[in-house]
């Protein structure tokens, strides 16, 4: 067994897990894990307000890491390692997670792994399907980040897309705000959105056609605003064009990057809370098939964020022999391929 405590608190999720790096199969590899949603203390927001995600990560995450230890019916010392979420996210959050992991790690005298939230999420379909092989193409789409990446290995990203304003998550949620689905607005709006006629509202599809890769959602948040202040549309249908349209984007966008990744690739593989979306692994689906390849996909559960990818991706690294000095600092921003080129627009994420 290679046994790593894996921690996760960069945005409005306190979690905590312990990973076996050696099972075979997903429910080996996942020996516990607890995780509790802030939902509650930011529904009245209508968002995730930083400061109260940190204190309520202070109040949870001492407890939660004890009581799924003892859920495993193991010890700190029984593991090989810790691993943290040091970044990108909520920098509060982040140095939570990273601070208790850090005293935990002196104080059981172990190794710390820090972790890139987004390599958790790139690596999480390994997690769920223990066939996935590198290289692989991997759309990843969250409230924050929205990127296509070359994966050829741990620690090996090549960005072939991002967004150039809004990530597809935010434009979900942004969605849900305009329809008073409130917060998070992602499933709401998917569950809404079965109810409508995807063809009953035009909205744009930003940048549809053009030949670089990127993702641009703003234009379609401000159209789906102007849609429902007409007051002619039901929200229904409001909801059920938004995810038609922004469905045609990624779909376009992923064609693209297929377009201009290396050979080679075993997979189309999608992950981060979007890819929760069963609509948007529909589509996605169509899209590698014409392209002879399988889509990948982990179990709803393992999209949104959960400590089982960050300890499974610290259990990766772990297994190279990377670990990190204890004085390894939380980053607010931390991007998989540091040698991307900036692309045009303000609000580029990550
Ligand atoms: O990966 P995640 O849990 O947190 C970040 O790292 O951002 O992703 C959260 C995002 C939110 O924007 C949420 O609305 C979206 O994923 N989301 C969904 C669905 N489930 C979660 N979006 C569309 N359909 C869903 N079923
Ligand atoms: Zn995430």
């Amino acid at each position: 067994m290679a046994l790593i405590l894996g921690i996760e608190s960069s945005c409005d999720e306190t979690a905590a897990a312990v990973i076996d790096g050696n099972g075979t199969t997903l429910a080996a590899r996942i020996v516990a894990q607890r995780i509790a949603s802030q939902d509650e203390a930011h529904r009245p927001y209508g968002g995730v307000v930083p400061e109260i995600a940190a204190r309520a990560h202070v109040e949870v995450l001492g407890p939660m890491v004890a009581a799924v230890l003892a859920d495993a019916g193991l010890t700190l010392d029984d593991m090989d390692a810790i691993a943290a979420t040091a970044g990108p996210g909520l920098i509060g959050g982040v140095m939570v997670g990273l601070v208790t992991a850090k005293a935990l790690a002196m104080a059981a005298d172990k190794p710390l792994v820090a972790v890139n939230h987004l390599e958790g999420h790139a690596l999480s379909p390994r997690l769920a399907d223990p066939s996935l092989q590198y290289p692989y193409v991997l759309l990843l789409v969250s409230g924050g980040h929205c990127q296509i990446l070359e994966v050829a290995g741990v620690g090996l990203y090549r960005r072939l897309a991002t967004t150039i304003d809004d990530a597809l998550g935010e434009a979900f949620d942004k969605t849900a705000k305009i329809l008073g689905l409130g917060y998070p607005g992602g499933p709401a709006v998917e569950r809404l959105a079965r109810e409508g006629n995807p063809k009953a509202v035009p909205l744009p599809r930003p940048l549809v056609g053009s030949g670089e890769p990127h993702f641009s959602f703003a234009g379609l948040k401000s159209a789906v605003m102007r849609a429902k202040d007409s007051g002619i549309h039901a929200d229904a249908d409001i909801a059920a064009s938004f995810q038609q349209a922004a469905l045609d984007c990624v779909v376009d966008r992923t064609r693209i990057a297929l377009g201009t990744a290396s050979s080679g690739m075993t997979a189309l593989v999608v992950a981060g809370g979007v890819a929760a979306n069963a609509a948007l692994r529909g589509a996605l689906e169509a899209l590698a098939a014409d392209h002879g390849l399988r889509l990948v996909a982990p179990p709803p559960k393992l999209c949104t964020d959960n400590a089982a990818m960050i300890g499974w991706a610290g259990a990766e690294r772990f297994a190279l022999g990377y670990s990190d000095p204890l004085d390894v600092a939380a980053r607010p921003r931390w991007p998989l391929d540091a040698n991307a080129a900036p692309v045009r627009g303000a609000g580029v994420k990550g």
